[in-house]
């Protein structure tokens, strides 16, 4: 038989147990009161740049992003980031054609794009000078570079080191196109973990950034061990690097305003 019931959630409540209904308000109210703390995160004002700031950054958007249906936003990003990514993706397949599963790199190679707010935010964190040198460690179309050397023209040099030789092309197509100062860059086609190459490109690194979502576990601080100068910082976004070498001094979280909460991880190297 049916039973019909003016209120069906009354009905429902009073057959529920005391004891449970007091969990399911509790776990309720946690939910709400995490929610509550993540909203200061979520939405909020994006980063406070200042004049030179903001007009590094936009010489950069506007390069990456120059035509119109490149600006349009989609919920991932621009169409021109979007379109990058896939360019990105297409030239890891081709790495990998051909290859067994255990000779390709795979989660590490998939592409994103550090915010540049936030870029700017993390290099203010690092106190830079005159005549430094930067590394971008896996540099994907050279956006961070070439935002490090226009935010900061003074710097010595920038260089971006990258797997994906068609992402190194592209990086140095945008090169020309960010207008305004900016340091003078240098785009490798090369793998960070090789230890001759990494030997010569740390060694006179001042700065070193990593966008290290998808880096294999322990491969930058293997890396950075016996070639990084003592005194030089490493930031690295969502990732921490482990060890004695290395120094937590400062911890930054990207308030750029989107669902995906990013931190950057500012180290010294200290033996
Ligand atoms: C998340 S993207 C970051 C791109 C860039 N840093 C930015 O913020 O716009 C990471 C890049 O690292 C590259 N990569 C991954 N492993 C690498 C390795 N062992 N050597 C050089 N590049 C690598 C990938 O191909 C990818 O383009």
């Amino acid at each position: 038989m049916i039973a019909y019931t003016n209120d069906p959630v009354g009905d429902l409540l009073a057959e529920l147990k005391p004891a449970y209904l007091a969990a399911t308000l509790v776990a309720i109210g946690a939910v709400g009161v995490t929610f509550a703390q993540l909203l200061p995160s979520i939405g909020a004002a994006a980063f406070e740049l200042t004049e030179e700031e903001e007009s590094a950054v936009s010489a950069v958007s506007n390069a990456f992003d120059a035509a119109d249906w490149e600006k349009e936003d989609t919920e991932e990003g621009t169409k021109g980031y979007v379109n990058r990514r896939r360019q990105a993706n297409e030239a890891k397949l081709a790495y990998q054609e051909g290859k067994s599963n255990r000779e390709v790199r795979d989660s590490s190679l998939r592409y994103a794009e550090t915010n540049l707010d936030f870029l700017a935010v993390l290099l203010r964190s690092v106190g830079i000078q005159r005549g430094q040198n930067f590394v971008d460690v896996g540099s994907g179309c050279g956006r961070t570079t070439l935002g490090a050397a226009a935010l900061y023209p003074t710097l010595g040099k920038c260089t971006g080191i990258e797997f994906l030789p068609e992402l190194v092309k592209m990086s140095n197509s945008y090169r020309g196109k960010v207008k305004g100062r900016k340091a003078s860059t240098d785009f490798i086609n090369g793998d960070f973990t090789d230890p001759v190459l990494n030997a010569k490109l740390f060694a006179k690194a001042d700065i070193v950034f990593a966008s290290a979502t998808y880096f294999n576990k322990n491969e930058l601080e293997i890396a950075l061990e016996d070639t990084l100068p003592i005194g030089s910082k490493v930031i690295m976004v969502d990732q921490r690097l482990r060890g004695p070498s290395f120094k937590l001094v400062d911890e930054v979280n990207d308030a750029a305003g989107d669902l995906q909460l990013n931190t950057g991880y500012i180290y010294e190297k200290v033996n």
